[in-house]
């Protein structure tokens, strides 16, 4: 029988691409979101792209009623867990609203596993657990750095929580994924990044400043101590990224470690400039990008790239696609958006 798998925030941007890569892998998918930053819509790609709807029920995490009721409907074999608020600016204007639905969400289901005999949960980390590197690449053993915005701080403590909950003794097994930048989209254009208002992460603006609805890319800062000037980060295609997701839940379902938590890095290796990935957007999209530069935007990180070699040899994951095509992916899937818009 198929193993059934709980995905939490699974309309949003990675989760769906998850949900994909999932089904196609033979899984049955339930799904929760309160759609706080995702549209319902997105089941209709998903199902175009697999033949198969998945499950949806629209519940928010923090409803540890609700969650129970889920629980005790399905019997779940495993979770991932992507629900969560994730604007940096954002947080620091409201952090309460941060902390309580980023870490109610996981304590909930932490609390709910043991009690209907789910085995293991994969948590959506993210390198900004790291700051600002003393070095890069960065490996899984580089120090978490005190974080610079309660979003950071979210994700920081629901790590301490998901090991200390093991620690205890809890019989479930869970598996921390830090995703450095995930960028672009399905290939078929079916499923993308939605952002939700003025992007706040850099390939959204760019594409949407190439299709026209925003007219200049400001660029954060040319002063960096980068060879030129400008922030560096490792962009990581969203498909790649899904992919190491369903690899994580299988290594964690058939008890392929003996580790109760494992932490992953999934990045590419390769660090890139902002000013890089401008270029690659030119030469993949034919047409030049109205950027200027402008002042440093605060507390943003001047350089991060992932060391991968643990994903690479233990999970057997690599990131294979190029930058090239992910580009391309995030505009042809903006030029998609556009044209529904449109009709
Ligand atoms: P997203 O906003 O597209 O997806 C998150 C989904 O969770 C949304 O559909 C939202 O409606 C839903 N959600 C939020 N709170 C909920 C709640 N209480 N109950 C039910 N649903 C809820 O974000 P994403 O980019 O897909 O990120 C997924 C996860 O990965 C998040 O945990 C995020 O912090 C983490 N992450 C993202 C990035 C990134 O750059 N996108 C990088 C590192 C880590
Ligand atoms: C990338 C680079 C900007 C917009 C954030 C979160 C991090 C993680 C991913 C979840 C930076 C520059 C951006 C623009 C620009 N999320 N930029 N003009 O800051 O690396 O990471 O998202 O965990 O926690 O902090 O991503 O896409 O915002 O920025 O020049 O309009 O692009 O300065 O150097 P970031 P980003």
């Amino acid at each position: 029988m198929a193993k059934k798998i709980l995905v939490t925030g699974g309309t949003g941007y990675i989760g769906s691409h998850t949900v994909v890569e999932l089904q196609q892998a033979g899984y049955d998918v339930v799904i929760v979101d309160n759609l706080s930053n995702s549209n319902a819509d997105v089941l209709e790609g998903i199902t175009r792209i697999t033949g198969k709807r998945p499950v949806f029920d629209k519940l928010d995490c923090t409803d540890f009623a609700a969650m129970k009721a889920l629980f005790k409907k399905y019997s779940f074999d495993g979770i991932i867990h992507f629900a969560a608020s994730k604007a940096v600016g954002e947080s620091v204007e409201k952090p309460l609203m941060y902390y309580r639905n980023n870490l109610v969400s996981l304590i909930n289901l932490l609390e709910l596993m043991p009690q209907y005999g789910v085995k293991g949960i994969v948590f959506s980390s993210s390198c900004t657990v790291y700051g600002e590197p003393d070095q890069n690449p960065i490996n899984e053993d580089a120090p978490v750095k005190p974080a610079t915005s309660p979003y950071g701080n979210t994700k920081q403590v629901n790590e301490e929580i998901i090991r200390d909950f093991i620690h205890s003794g809890a019989p479930i097994k869970s598996i921390i994924l830090r995703y450095f930048n995930p960028i672009g989209a399905h290939p078929s254009a079916e499923i993308g990044e939605l952002p939700l208002g003025v992007p706040q992460n850099l390939v959204p603006y760019i594409t949407q400043t190439g299709i026209g609805i925003r007219q200049q890319l400001s660029v954060f800062g040319d002063d960096y101590n980068t060879p030129d000037g400008s922030c560096i980060r490792d962009f990581i295609n969203v498909v790649d990224l899904a992919k190491a997701h369903v690899i994580a839940v299988e290594r964690m379902l058939e008890n392929k470690s003996d580790d109760k938590v494992e932490i992953f890095n999934l990045g590419t290796g390769t660090g890139l400039s902002v000013l890089e990935l401008i270029k690659v957007f030119e030469k993949v999209s034919g047409k030049p990008l109205n950027y200027k530069i402008v002042g440093r935007r605060k507390g943003d990180i001047e350089q991060i790239w992932a060391q991968p070699d643990k994903a690479n040899n233990v999970l057997g994951w690599k990131a294979i696609e190029t930058i090239e095509d992910t580009m391309a992916s995030a505009w042809k899937w903006q030029q998609h958006l556009c044209e529904k818009v449109v009709k």
